[in-house]
């Protein structure tokens, strides 16, 4: 057989020899057919991201790519810890890869991401899932050719130790599979613990990239030809606290603004705690910033927003929603909101109602309450069952529709830019968004993805609106 590698000789390979041989010893665990692999991704933008760079890794060291989990050689879940639910359909996916592996035992299974940087799942996926070779954190990217080649050489299952890493790793590779709207993570890592939250736990410190790099970066993709860039943090309104020179987000979008080209600025996410008049500004006289502000509220009650560690009050939040409101008439606000958070009453809930009819969301990201291992909350009593939550959650979801109806009626007979994003499953249909991140659906006969069009809009349907072009 061809390309044998003498293991004795590649346990003390120098680094840069280490991508040569671990492809050498990939082409000969799959006998030297072209080996694929099946990446998953939970969670949220930030592990997205993630996964385009495992995804360039993994390219770097030859491996193309399957929808297809039979016709895989290497099936990787990128896993996200946010609520049980998610935890849960990770374990319930997993489990079903035991027949696969059964019937093609030269599989590799790989986990990683969010779930993975806790002691008590890792332990778990150790005992309960013994097929699974290999599980890193959200800090080890940057080591997977390492890591496969010590279950290559050694034959044995790799569960890499949880390391918050200090510096960011800024070469790896990228494999960005959509063409016209790209992500551009701006800072890793969460220091607010809100006390429900395990992303600071599982991400770690909050580390802010150098501007440079960024800058860099981001005129990459410009020039590419990429039409949008969504800028990425847990909290992108912290950006610079931890970097020498002195530089925030607001002095950052500034930068990019000024690059030249036909493009839009998007970012997420931004914490009211620091969302500033100045960002506002910003966003108001921006050449290519949206006008689209996602800012989480996660509660209308300040007795709540107290202990979930939020450190701003109701009012302090519609403050800066009316200046936005003032500053941008046109804004579009998008929020995320938790229902029955521990010793959470109905009265307190219902303040959570009031702000929503209050600010007038364009949509919301709703979610019910869910208690994770090791955080402040889970210390918390929580009296009110699920069932009784679900009820205030639909109570929501029914005055939130309602909002949201109103506000797509009333865009009816306006004109909107859009940025058309894909083909509809319909025929001749397009799917556009409004800067303002509103779903549009043009009709057209030709190609018009990764255009600037302008619409006029014709009609509102329950969570997008049609339009044609003008
Ligand atoms: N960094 C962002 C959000 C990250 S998580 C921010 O602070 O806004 C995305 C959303 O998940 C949160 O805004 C919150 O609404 C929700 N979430 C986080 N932990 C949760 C939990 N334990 N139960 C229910 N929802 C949760
Ligand atoms: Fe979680 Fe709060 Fe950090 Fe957002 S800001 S990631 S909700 S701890
Ligand atoms: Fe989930 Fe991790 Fe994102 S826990 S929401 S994938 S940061």
């Amino acid at each position: 057989m061809q390309n044998i590698i003498d293991t004795n000789k590649c346990l003390n390979v120098k680094k840069g020899e280490e991508l040569e041989i671990v492809k050498k010893l990939i082409l000969q665990r799959f006998k030297n057919k072209v080996p694929k692999a099946l990446v998953r991704t939970y969670g949220c933008q930030q592990n997205f991201s993630d996964s385009e760079k495992i995804k360039g890794v993994l390219a770097e060291l030859g491996f193309f790519f399957t929808g297809n989990e039979a016709d895989a050689d290497l099936i990787l879940f990128n896993t996200c810890a946010i609520r049980e639910h998610a935890e849960d359909r990770v374990f319930g996916n997993v489990g079903a890869l035991k027949n696969i592996k059964m019937k093609n035992p030269s599989l590799i299974i790989a986990l990683c991401g969010c779930m993975m940087e806790q002691e008590h799942i890792v332990k778990k996926i150790r005992t309960s899932f013994p097929f699974v070779d290999l599980v890193f954190g959200t800090h080890s990217i940057s080591k997977i050719p390492e890591l496969i080649y010590k279950i290559l050489l050694k034959k044995q299952r790799v569960f890499e130790n949880v390391v918050d890493e200090k510096v960011i790793s800024e070469d790896l590779p990228v494999l960005r599979e959509n063409k016209i709207k790209a992500s551009v993570p701006i800072m890793y890592g969460c220091d607010n613990f809100c006390s429900y939250c395990v992303v600071p736990y599982v991400r770690g410190r909050e580390k802010s990239r150098e501007p440079s790099n960024i800058l860099k970066e981001v005129s990459e993709i410009i020039n590419s030809g990429y039409k949008e860039i969504t800028l990425l943090g847990q909290n992108v309104n912290s950006y610079g606290k931890n970097l020498t020179q002195s530089i925030n987000f607001s002095e950052l979008l500034k930068r990019i603004d000024s690059i030249d080209g036909e493009y839009w600025i998007r970012f997420m996410t931004s914490h009211p705690k620091d969302a500033s008049c100045d960002l506002i500004d910003t966003m108001a006289t921006g050449k290519h910033i949206c006008k689209h502000l996602h800012l989480p509220f996660q509660s209308g009650n300040n007795n709540i927003l107290k202990k979930m560690n939020r450190h701003y009050t109701r009012e302090k939040y519609l403050e800066i929603i009316n200046y936005a409101k003032k500053k941008i008439p046109d804004i579009s606000i998008t929020s995320d909101v938790i229902v029955g958070f521990p010793g959470e009453t109905y009265e307190e809930f219902c303040d959570t109602l009031s702000l929503i009819k209050e600010v007038g969301f364009s949509s919301l990201f709703t979610f019910i309450y869910s208690k994770r291992e090791g955080t402040i909350a889970a210390t918390l009593d929580d009296p009110i069952p699920y069932e009784e939550k679900s009820k205030w959650f639909s109570e929501l979801l029914k005055v939130q529709t309602e909002i949201a109806d109103n506000l797509y009626k009333n865009m009816i007979g306006k004109k909107e830019r859009v940025l058309v994003e894909d083909k509809s499953s319909k025929d001749g249909i397009f799917i556009a968004r409004t800067s303002g991140n509103i779903a549009v659906e043009i009709e057209d006969k030709n190609n018009l993805i990764g255009q600037f069009v302008d619409v006029l809009i014709l009609d509102a349907k329950r969570s997008y609106l049609t339009g044609k072009i003008v």
